[in-house]
């Protein structure tokens, strides 16, 4: 039998702090206790005084690009900088090359992904204007991306029937909510620029509004289940306040939440993403949704694009930013800052992720969990560097950053698979299972 053992370790729920101890077997959670605890000399312990022990994060957003773009990331890279980052389970989106929007394209993805994974995983399936059958009988997804507005790749629905026949589908729609023709409408306006900043004029607050919008609305006349990613604006919160309803998840990214539109003087295209960077108010509006419980998860919605590219003129650039091992950092800076607690980092980031897409086992330190662990040490100081960012594409809006509270362990399923700042040890991820109680 395989006994892990972290004692004197700060753990972390959504609710509450406290000093103890846990106990792992063979992958499993299987004793969590607030004394002093002696498990023997059989158990491998990590004395962990003075840090705190988090749930491992399950990041809901990620795009690790297999197959089609091995180039900016893979399997091995993407699980490296996860883990790196604290975050034990990522949801993958569909829009590889080819896009996953079937059965026999999931399957074909699931074969790569299973060789390569350091990380526990699960899949999002991707709606076409036709697809809305296949997509159905798909087994095993932790719901449907649709894209309201073009982005990456070719996914996109804009037949307004196709969209509602989503909603009726009983599968947890995730939206990128961005209206196609707003963002049309934007872009004539705009035309004649060619700067990065322009970006965010293109695709205004508006065409984000409108979309969530008229997606709540047919959300809430079929009952269905609705993700909204990357909500970054005033205008989507106040709607989906507007709208509340315990159906509704709001995920929003690290990006929106640290950089404003003041950034692209310094950053250019390298901050160019979709939906766009906001100004200093809608940035403000996310903190309050955080703490006003409206946004419900953080999602890294890591998008990884080669640096080559991001230098190429406006209009060529790819949007994207890659975020899975920074999101949990620039957190845990915001927690010495006093912007949020601890515990609303384990809701937002593992906790919520984990019980909106029914993934069990996942998100809780608690007797018969799986031991997906991360050590925060949380007086540690240390500048993003390049030299340790693990994602193919090796770079960083945040680089430089000076970032206090950084994760130095990560577990997964038991087994020790990171240390601070550099070593990886060889382990398995594993395909998650999605049940919902509804
Ligand atoms: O900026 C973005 N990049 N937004 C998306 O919706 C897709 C993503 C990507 O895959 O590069
Ligand atoms: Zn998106
Ligand atoms: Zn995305």
């Amino acid at each position: 039998m395989n006994k892990t053992a972290f004692i004197n370790a700060q753990i972390v729920s959504r609710t509450e702090i406290f000093t103890g101890s846990v106990l792992v077997e063979d992958g499993k959670i299987v004793q969590v206790t607030k004394d002093k605890a002696n498990f023997g000399v059989d158990v491998e312990t990590f004395n962990l005084k003075g840090k705190y022990l988090l749930p491992g994060l399950v990041d809901p957003h990620v795009h690790f690009r297999t197959p089609g773009n091995p180039e900016k990331e893979n399997w091995v890279t993407g699980s490296r900088a996860a883990l790196a980052g604290g975050v034990t389970t990522v949801l993958d989106m569909p829009n590889t090359k080819p896009p996953t929007i079937n059965a026999a394209t999931l399957s074909a993805k699931r074969l790569m992904v299973e060789k390569n994974a350091m990380v526990n995983y699960g899949f999002f399936a991707g709606a076409t204007n036709e697809n809305v059958e296949e997509i159905k009988a798909m087994k095993g997804i932790a719901g449907v991306k649709i894209f309201m507005g073009s982005s990456t790749g070719s996914l996109l629905v804009d037949d307004k029937k196709a969209l509602e026949k989503f909603m009726q589908a009983g599968i947890i729609c995730a939206l990128h909510a961005e209206d196609e023709q707003c963002i049309r409408d934007a872009q004539a306006k705009y035309a004649d620029r060619a700067d990065a900043a322009v970006h965010s004029l293109t695709r205004p607050p508006e065409c984000a509004a409108l979309a969530v919008k008229n997606a709540l609305q047919l959300a809430k006349k079929y009952g269905t289940q609705v993700h909204i990613c990357h909500v970054s604006t005033r205008a989507e919160l106040d709607v989906i306040r507007e709208f509340k309803s315990d159906k509704v998840s709001v995920e929003v990214t690290p990006h929106h939440l640290f950089l404003n539109t003041g950034d692209y003087e310094e950053h250019g295209n390298v901050i160019k993403v979709n939906p766009p960077i906001r100004d200093a108010s809608d940035q403000n509006a996310l903190w309050e949704g955080i703490q006003d419980g409206t946004v419900t998860m953080i999602g890294t919605d890591h998008a990884p694009h080669l640096m080559q590219e991001k230098q190429l003129p406006y209009a060529e650039a790819p949007s994207g930013i890659p975020g899975v091992q920074t999101s949990l950092p620039l957190l845990l800076s915001a927690v010495n800052q006093g912007k949020l607690t601890l515990q609303k980092v384990v809701e937002l980031t593992s906790y919520n992720p984990a019980r909106r897409f029914g993934i069990k086992g996942k998100g809780v330190i608690e007797v018969g969990a799986d031991a997906d662990l991360v050590v925060v040490d949380l007086e540690l100081e240390e500048k993003v560097c390049h030299n340790f960012l693990w994602t193919k594409v090796d770079w960083s809006p945040f680089h430089g950053w000076r970032l206090k509270g950084w994760p130095v362990m990560t577990f997964l399923n038991g087994e020790l698979a990171y240390e601070w700042r550099d070593t990886f040890h060889n382990v398995h991820g594993r395909e998650v299972t999605f049940k919902r109680g509804v």
